[in-house]
């Protein structure tokens, strides 16, 4: 057991005083260069996952031609075992409106939308009372940017950015092809930042601490917090703030039930840590990323079990689209049942594992290209549970 705690943060969560939206109002004082130099030095990646470079993704979209544009705040939140952002909107919405209306005036938009996930209809009374409260104080200090929210359906698929464009325009949510990204072509085809609900609280936090302060936290690859969300085998699930760049094995005394023999790190569609790796495995963008899913398995567990219950979610939410993903999901679920039940070779495994290796390359979108990830790192560490 490591004797020093995990460092705690409350940068997302903590009180401060954006009462009256003051920090807010202070940025809109400074010029956009100004603003996208602090976000640029503070080394900020997207929190929802392939950690993107937020300062880039604003510069990008403000360079776009056109004098229409969107900014997009991604709540669908519907990675296996994620429950962070609903907390983030719970606990401090006005942080994240702030955000949202920062990124408003660096890309030169006056609307801006919140994609909620259909489960979480139920945030709605409260969020709507605090938007009408945002767009109130913004009539005083005569910001001219309007939030509004929409209301996914439950589809998985639908998180996935420009999916959840098609979404909100009305249609089959369906990702695009890519080129053009949503920085040139978002919603309704227009510039578009589309960044998740705690990226947008950074850039909050950051515009109030200094980028100095906000890198003073974790790691040259992985700067600042993260907001995780801790289920499975612990003694105390729940949503942590803690420092980006740990290493895996101080998480696992700290959170595990003493008996963990696996973390999925990054939900369904991110990479099982076995106990052997715990030591040499660090949790941020320089070793094993997450969008906040960490699930922690011990040896009560079978992990042919948990590899069954992803393949099924990915079979059920794949769009159907493009075939690798389409018919690879079921032939490596399947595949998988008939090595179990003896009735292929545990060789054939190998062949299941070079086609998630042809889904990665060949997939459409992040859905399919990600279920290597989860098969083959629980294939390659628990292959003897894999077997008849
Ligand atoms: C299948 C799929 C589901 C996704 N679901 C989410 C989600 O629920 N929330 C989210 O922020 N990003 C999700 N993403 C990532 C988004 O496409 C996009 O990269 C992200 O919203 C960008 O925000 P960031 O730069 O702040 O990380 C998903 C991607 C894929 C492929
Ligand atoms: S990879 Fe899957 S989810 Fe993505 S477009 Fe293809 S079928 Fe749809």
């Amino acid at each position: 057991m490591s004797d020093t705690k995990l460092k705690r943060v409350d940068l997302i969560f903590g009180e401060y005083s954006n009462v009256k939206y003051k920090v807010l109002e202070d940025t809109l004082k400074r010029s956009t260069d100004e603003i996208l130099e602090d976000l640029l030095e503070s080394g900020l990646r997207g929190r929802g996952g392939a950690g993107f470079p937020t300062a880039m993704k604003w510069k990008y979209t403000a360079q776009a031609p056109g004098e229409e544009k969107y900014v997009v705040c991604n709540a669908d939140e519907g990675e296996p075992g994620t429950f962070k952002d609903r907390e983030i909107l719970t606990r401090v919405p006005r942080k994240v409106f702030s955000g949202m209306a920062i990124c408003g005036k660096v890309i030169g938009a006056k609307r801006g939308y919140i994609y909620l996930r259909g489960e979480y209809k139920f945030l709605l009374p409260d969020l709507n009372k605090e938007l009408t409260d945002y767009h109130e104080h913004a009539k005083t200090i005569g910001l001219d940017f309007l939030i509004e929210i929409k209301l996914g359906s439950g589809a998985y698929i639908c998180g996935e950015e420009s999916a959840l464009f098609e979404s909100m325009e009305g249609n089959r949510g369906e990702p695009r092809n890519k080129p053009p990204y949503p920085t040139t072509y978002g919603y309704l085809g227009k510039p578009t930042v589309i960044n998740n609900v705690e990226t947008f609280v950074n850039v909050l936090m950051i515009m109030r601490l200094g980028p100095i302060q906000f890198k003073m936290l974790g790691t040259t690859d992985s700067r600042g917090s993260k907001v995780f969300s801790v289920s499975g085998d612990t003694p105390i699930p729940g949503i942590y703030e803690l420092e980006l760049g740990m290493p895996l094995d101080r998480f696992v005394d700290e959170f595990g039930d003493g008996d963990a023999k696996a973390v999925q790190v990054g939900g369904a569609s991110g990479f099982c840590v076995p106990r052997k790796k715990f030591k040499d495995t660090v949790i941020g963008f320089e070793g094993v990323p997450t969008g906040g899913s960490m699930m922690l398995f011990n040896s009560s567990r079978s992990m042919f079990n948990v590899l069954h219950n992803y393949l099924e979610f990915f079979e059920e939410e794949s769009c159907g689209q493009c075939t690798p993903c389409r018919v690879g999901c079921q032939q490596l679920r399947k595949g998988i049942e008939a090595v179990k039940k003896g009735d292929k070779k545990s060789l054939y495994l190998d062949q299941l594992l070079k086609l998630s290796e042809s889904m990665r390359l060949t997939a459409k979108c992040g859905l399919g290209q990600s279920v290597a990830n989860s098969f083959s790192s629980i294939v390659y560490n628990f292959k003897e549970e894999m077997i008849y």
